[in-house]
């Protein structure tokens, strides 16, 4: 995710901005810069890669403000390159403006500028921020920056600044961090509390909405109106490492609570007028009427992403999907022809066997369409369309909001491959939007859950095998919960269908083993009823994790997690987080380390 350092006050600013971008680099970030208010001008130095060259190159040319705003970019619009770098500049290299978060209605404002005669250099959606300030600008910079984020949509943080106005910045918010640090005769601006914590434990945080306006001797913050706000001085006490998880203990905490936030960063930018635009992917109604089936292909989380994905297209769009584990899929010779479409899912987008399946799908004819997470990386750059997950850098090796933003961009898939086949109709497909829209504030009432959860695991973090349970979505999703588990806890677990117990699982099932089974399909929870009553009756403890309206599962399992009321067709969304929070529990527990699991990599790039 970016980061963004901003510094207004008497000391050289160049080793400040460095110096707070590195300690933002644990956000991650594929380039950076920097532009500093000098010799009546802006000073920009901006460049792809570690932020080592960003800094070799300040230090050749030092320049020698005491204003400036720094940027790592984690790439969202465009790839990682220099031009697409921050900051960047308006047209008459006035206003400089650094950018965290996504601008929805970018085009419709570039449009729009370029009919002024606005000239874009990058293929960002941040470009059209400056240019915008400097349309509005007419001499009063807090004026224009309102004037200009009133016309935005979308998520931000900003640092601008003007080179009319060397005592001066302004930053705003709207959905992306970003907070104000309170110096004497120094204030600064940070997308996250280590980045200043060095100089001043005194900070702002902003809401949504509010604009500051900073001088080296004073703040104010204003709202969208104009006006001003009083805020509460908040003093720091963490220390630099629990700064940088936010004063969680760990990433993978920290990265489940970020999950509300990229179910809507996926989701929200693809929904306009009540209809799913799917940005860079064109696959028209007669593509899909030209496919007779869809493959699939992933890796671990990703694959088990897929495996929900194969669930809801087929249901939906009702085509045919086969779902493969990359490595598979790769050495099976797949009956794969230009009548195909493959879907590749990757966070990393540098996995190495899912790479070279997409090239084994290319080669064969088929079309592809890629769920990735990291832009520019080895799979978007091969595919011809693909669906951006917005999850930000995710630094715990097991993967959990970065699989939430999988599912969400499976879902539009889904709805608008089946609105496209006339699969749908309008109210059905209305709905479905609605309950899409609903993802993000469902999985924050599920996180809030999550002491019961934490109880459970700490009476049964010793267990030497844990068995998962589903039907339908749910078995997809049982896969997940298994997954993470053996990961973060070491703890031997299985995942199986429902009505696959009585073909052999239940044999394992004696006193006390663990059975954790989620029941979120309505026409598939009397079936779990019995599979539950049949694990209890052979001395299981069961954890089920069900809607609130499933009354009946108190009587059934020894512990209910209720999340809320959901179509259980997007029950999957939500109904992971209990399983996420389940496995970093029992891990916690157990003294594992939780954002570094013994033998695993973060991104497989080797056989
Ligand atoms: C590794 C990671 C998993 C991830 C899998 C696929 O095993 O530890 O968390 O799900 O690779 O990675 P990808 O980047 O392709 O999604």
């Amino acid at each position: 995710m970016c980061g963004i350092v901003g510094y207004i006050g008497d000391k050289k600013v160049a080793p400040i901005l460095i110096n707070g971008l590195k300690k933002l680099e644990y956000r991650g970030y594929d380039s950076s810069g920097v532009a500093i208010f000098g010799d009546n001008n802006l000073d920009v130095i901006k460049c792809k890669g570690r932020l080592s060259i960003l800094e070799s190159k300040v230090l050749e040319n030092m320049p020698s403000g005491t204003m400036g705003i720094g940027h790592t970019r984690w790439a969202t619009h465009g790839e990682p390159n220099d031009v697409n770098s921050h900051p960047h500049i308006s047209n008459s290299g006035k206003i400089a403006v650094v950018h965290n978060g996504i601008i929805e209605n970018y085009l419709k404002l570039k449009e729009f500028l370029q009919s002024q005669g606005y000239d874009f250099k990058s293929d960002t959606d941040t470009e059209v921020v400056a240019h915008l300030v400097e349309y509005h600008y007419k001499g009063n910079l807090i004026e224009a920056v309102i004037e200009s984020i009133n016309e935005i949509e979308g998520s931000y943080a900003l640092g601008v600044i003007c080179s009319d106005c060397p005592t001066e910045f302004i930053a705003a918010r709207k959905d992306s961090p970003l907070i104000v640090g309170l110096g004497k005769g120094e204030n600064f601006i940070a997308s996250d509390i280590p980045a200043i914590l060095e100089y001043t434990r005194e900070i702002y945080i902003l809401e949504d909405k509010e604009i500051v306006h900073l001088t080296k001797d004073d703040v104010k913050v204003y709202n969208i109106h104009g006006a001003e706000v009083k805020k509460e001085i908040f003093n720091v006490t963490w220390d630099v490492s629990s700064a940088e998880k936010s004063g969680y203990e760990h990433f993978m905490m920290k990265e489940m609570f970020e999950e509300p936030k990229v179910i809507k960063d996926t989701i929200s930018p693809r929904i306009e007028n009540d209809k799913i635009v799917l940005d860079n992917v064109s696959i028209s109604k007669e593509d899909l009427d030209n496919i007779d089936k869809i493959y699939i292909v992933a890796c671990g989380t990703a694959y088990h992403a897929g495996v929900v994905g194969k669930y809801i297209i087929e249901k939906l769009a009702r085509i045919p999907v086969e779902i493969d584990i990359a490595s598979e899929f790769r050495y099976r010779d797949p009956l794969i022809s230009d009548r195909n479409l493959v879907i590749i899912i990757s966070q990393s987008g540098e996995t190495l066997d899912t790479l070279v399946a997409l090239k084994e799908s290319k080669k064969r004819g088929a079309k592809i369409l890629s769920i990735v997470n990291v832009v520019g990386s080895s799979i978007a750059r091969e595919s011809e369309n693909v669906l951006y997950t917005w999850a930000g850098p995710e630094i715990s090796v097991a993967s959990t909001k970065a699989y939430n933003a999988q599912l969400a961009a499976l879902y539009l898939i889904a709805f608008d491959f089946a609105y496209k086949k006339g699969r749908l109709d309008e109210a059905t497909y209305k709905s479905c939007i609605k309950e899409l829209k609903s993802l993000p504030s469902k999985t924050e009432e599920v996180l809030a859950n999550k002491e019961i959860i934490q109880k459970f695991a700490s009476q049964h973090y010793n267990a030497k095998s844990i068995f998962f349970i589903g039907r339908g979505l749910d078995y997809a999703l049982s896969m997940e919960g298994s997954l993470k588990l053996k990961e973060i806890s070491y703890i031997h677990s299985e995942a199986y269908a429902g009505g696959e117990l009585k073909h052999g699982t239940i044999a394992l099932i004696e006193k006390g083993t663990l059975v954790i089974c989620p029941v979120t399909q309505d026409d598939l929870v009397d079936k779990m009823i019995s599979n539950i009553r049949e694990v209890k009756a052979r001395g299981a403890v069961v954890m089920a994790i069900t809607q609130k309206k499933n009354k009946d599962m108190e009587k059934t399992a020894d512990v209910v997690i209720n999340i809320p009321d959901i179509d259980p067709l997007v029950a999957p969304v939500i109904a992971v987080t209990p399983l996420q929070l389940f496995a970093y529990y029992m891990a916690v527990e157990k003294g594992c380390d939780v954002d570094k699991p013994r033998n695993l990599a973060k991104s497989v790039t080797v056989e």
